[in-house]
């Protein structure tokens, strides 16, 4: 950084659904097109989050992504960063926004961390930009923004006018639980085959209407602060999504992760526990903090890493001398 350099440097949580969202308009609005519902988290002692800078200088753009030169495309943070260039140029008399961001101990939900804290530098250097404006332009780069940028449990209501988010529980809430996430070593597919697939089945209309419903069931249980209830409605919604998901072709279970399942359903006879998979080769398992010690050991398996993770909270601004 040269010393004249003016900077706003934020970070923001990864994701995990609750309500799985499958289906979007189309590849370059990404409107979702139904409602959903997720979690922020972060690995346990650890800071999960991408760490984004946005800069403001006289030298020439840097836009850097993990340490690499990016590209413009319609979902890169560029597209996003044009449409308030302009603003920025006049208000902060620079020739130069850049941008810099990495990401810092995440298994999955990255985009919708890097989305957020883009979100968080840009509403930092522009507070008057409306967040329903701001939330639906960044939900280009990633449809689940909303998530990262609430945090704690959130739902993403779907209207004519776009995306809206609000949290429904903060992070405080979930303290007595646990997730432990269960790593297998396959490459993920990426979301867009499941979005661009399942709305094609015949059962995709009673989807939407299930998910809307679930969620508010969902909203229910959060005003009870009925942490179990939320975590099994988010068990029987990975089993609904990905019974459609298979049958629109796109296998997201490899039948390593579904053994796992299996063992989960056998252990939650006699303990309670549930499990959540979304578009990775993740499977999240929940258990009350006294469990989770247990119930990983009776999971464990080679090749699979265990990572345990907790419920986080919104993005904040970690530096700037502006
Ligand atoms: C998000 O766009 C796609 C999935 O991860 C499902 C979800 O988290 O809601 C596949």
């Amino acid at each position: 950084m040269d010393s004249s350099e003016r900077y706003v440097e934020a970070t923001a949580h990864p994701t995990i659904g609750i309500v799985l969202l499958g289906g979007l308009s189309d590849p370059n609005n990404r409107i979702p097109l139904h409602g959903s519902s997720g979690i922020a988290y972060t690995i346990k002692n650890k800071e999960s989050v991408a760490r984004t800078r946005i800069s403001l200088s006289d030298k020439k753009h840097v836009y850097t992504f993990n340490g690499k030169e990016i590209e413009e495309s319609s979902r890169s943070p560029i597209a996003l960063i044009q449409k308030y260039e302009e603003r920025l140029k006049t208000k902060y008399r620079t020739e130069y926004v850049n941008f810099k961001s990495e990401n810092q101990d995440i298994l999955s939900g990255s985009s919708d961390a890097g989305a957020a804290a883009l979100g968080k530098c840009i509403q930092y250097l522009l507070p008057d930009e409306d967040p329903f404006s701001m939330e639906n332009n960044l939900r280009i780069i990633s449809e689940s923004v909303g998530r990262s940028l609430y945090g704690g449990l959130t739902v993403t209501d779907v209207s004519n006018h776009g995306t809206r988010t609000r949290q429904i529980l903060n992070p405080e809430e979930f303290g007595g639980y646990e997730i432990t996430a269960f790593t297998f070593p396959h490459e993920r597919r990426p979301s867009d085959d499941i979005h661009f697939n399942i709305k094609k089945l015949p059962e995709y209309p009673n989807r939407v209407k299930n998910a809307n419903y679930k969620l508010i069931e969902l909203q229910k249980l959060a005003e009870k602060k009925d942490i179990r209830g939320i975590f099994e409605l988010a068990h029987n919604d990975t089993e609904e999504y990905h019974s459609l998901v298979e049958k629109a072709g796109v296998i997201i279970i490899t039948p390593e992760m579904r053994q796992l399942m299996k063992e989960v359903d056998r252990i939650r006879k006699n303990i309670w526990c549930s499990y959540i998979v979304t578009g990775g080769n993740n499977v999240f398992v929940v258990t009350r903090n006294e469990d989770s010690e247990t119930i990983s050991d009776k999971l464990r398996r080679r090749d699979v890493r265990i990572t345990k993770l907790i419920v986080a909270g919104h993005p904040k601004i970690t530096s700037s001398n502006i």
